[in-house]
């Protein structure tokens, strides 16, 4: 349970006021305070306040972590936790991969002792990397879903996640009909959207693991269930765009198969985008869908580039993704990293400022989170991350060298990984590092 006295951490903070539209008013957005208080109780977040030089603070138990930097938790908007034991596997492009790993690891999750033990692997991969929401794919096996709800139902985080639906195109053992599928996705609906802090997410898989009959299978759980999140593929590489269009002939482009389903809109996720037509972006636009920009798997799988500026540009909405595990970390300041380089490659500058921002409040945005988490406002969750951004010589060394707030980040963006994870804090407690 959440400590219902108040707590006081200090630190420098960093977090971004408000949601913005373009990458310029996220930097008017962003707000550093070197030395300040941060007031928790019962799990929420009662204020953010600047110590004046000099000044201390009024409260009887201070957490002094002074010289550590505290910003929002991470937020994932792309994840796949029963591929986590194949996480840099051998690559090739997408269909190979998924062929020789993908598939073959999810089989493995019919088996809930499996999918249990995995589930506290996968939750902690999260947290030690300071990661205190996602939006995540579990297998076909319903009990997949229950073991990693359970497991972050204990920890009390915020959590979205989902079976995913397929029968087509993959393994007969990985294949189910669309009526069981139906119906397993309504148990599990019942079972954990809005358990807590837990929501469901529907997840078929992507268009060519989807026949026409499960697909509409998916709009009628959507319909029944406005407020469900779903969350898919979209145009990953060039061969997955010219099968969709083989597979849905009459369907006028890629996005064009789940729109007609009805299943764009707010709370829509789709993940990767990287070769939609022009039509497509003002679909995703107009239907206030969210993008799950994965750049570590696009490297990986040498699926393509994201281009970031005609995301801005489009106004459609965006949030960073491992997508462990065709991405190659869970870390999201790594992510941020490549993120970073596939900027460079599309002639895009990611600013660290910006590039917080998608992995914190603008993440929070795309899953339509961001009433709850995301920033330091009161009445928020308490879900945030430790950070130390000086933790090898060559951090220390840059640290010395950098002339301001927004060189420091660059550097923790472009040189940090696992290791400056301190702590991460959810609902208002300390899950990572693990006490118990
Ligand atoms: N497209 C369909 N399934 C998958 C998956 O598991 N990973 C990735 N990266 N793309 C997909
Ligand atoms: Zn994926």
């Amino acid at each position: 349970m959440p400590s219902s006295t108040v707590q006081a951490i200090r630190a420098s903070f960093f977090d971004f006021r408000a949601t913005a539209s373009s990458a310029e008013e996220i930097a008017g957005q962003a707000r550093y305070i070197e030395d300040g208080v941060l007031l928790i109780e019962a799990g929420r977040i009662v204020r953010l306040q600047p110590i004046a030089p000099g000044g201390d603070v009024k409260a009887a138990e201070v957490i002094d972590l002074r010289g550590k930097l505290i910003m929002p938790g991470f937020i994932d908007t792309h994840i796949h936790y029963p591929q986590t034991e194949i996480t840099g596997a051998p690559g090739g492009e997408l269909q190979t991969w998924l062929h020789h790993y993908a598939f073959p690891a999810e089989g493995r999750y019919h088996c809930a002792q499996h999918a249990a033990r995995m589930s506290d692997f996968f939750l902690d991969q999260l947290l030690r990397n300071g990661t205190t929401s996602a939006l995540v794919f579990g297998s076909v096996h319903p009990q997949s879903v229950d073991a990693l709800f359970s497991a972050a139902s204990a920890l009390n985080m915020r959590l979205i996640a989902g079976k995913v639906m397929m029968d087509r195109n993959a393994p007969d053992y990985l294949l189910e009909d669309a009526e069981t599928s139906f119906q397993q996705t309504c148990e599990l609906i019942t079972r954990w959207h809005h358990h807590g802090r837990l929501s469901y997410a529907l997840t078929p898989r992507f268009a060519p693991g989807c026949s026409p009959a499960l697909l509409e299978k998916v709009q009628m759980l959507r319909r029944r269930w406005p407020d469900l999140w779903l969350q898919t593929h979209l145009s990953e590489t060039p061969q997955e765009v010219a099968w969709v269009k083989s597979l849905f002939p009459e369907r006028e482009n890629y996005l064009d198969v789940y729109h007609h389903y009805q299943l764009t809109g707010r709370r829509s996720v789709f993940a990767h985008c990287l070769h939609l037509e022009e039509k497509e972006w003002d679909c995703l636009s107009a239907t206030h869908s969210s993008i799950a920009f994965c750049p570590t798997s696009n490297l990986f799988l040498g699926s393509g580039l994201f281009n970031l500026q005609r995301c801005w540009q489009k106004r459609v909405k965006m949030g960073i993704g491992t997508d462990i595990g065709a991405g190659t970390t869970f870390n999201l300041l790594q992510t941020l990293n490549d993120a970073g380089k596939v900027g460079q490659l599309n002639h895009y500058r990611l600013s660290a400022r910006e590039a917080f921002y998608h992995a914190t409040l603008g993440g929070a945005h795309a899953l339509d989170l961001d009433k709850w988490i995301g920033n330091f406002e009161a009445g928020k969750e308490a879900d945030f991350v430790v950070l130390d951004p000086a933790v090898s010589p060559l951090q220390q060394l840059r640290g010395a060298n950098s002339k301001d707030i927004d060189e420091k980040l660059f550097a923790l963006m472009t040189l940090g990984d696992d290791r400056n994870i301190m702590q991460t804090w959810v609902n208002g407690q300390p899950v990572w590092p693990r006490t118990v």
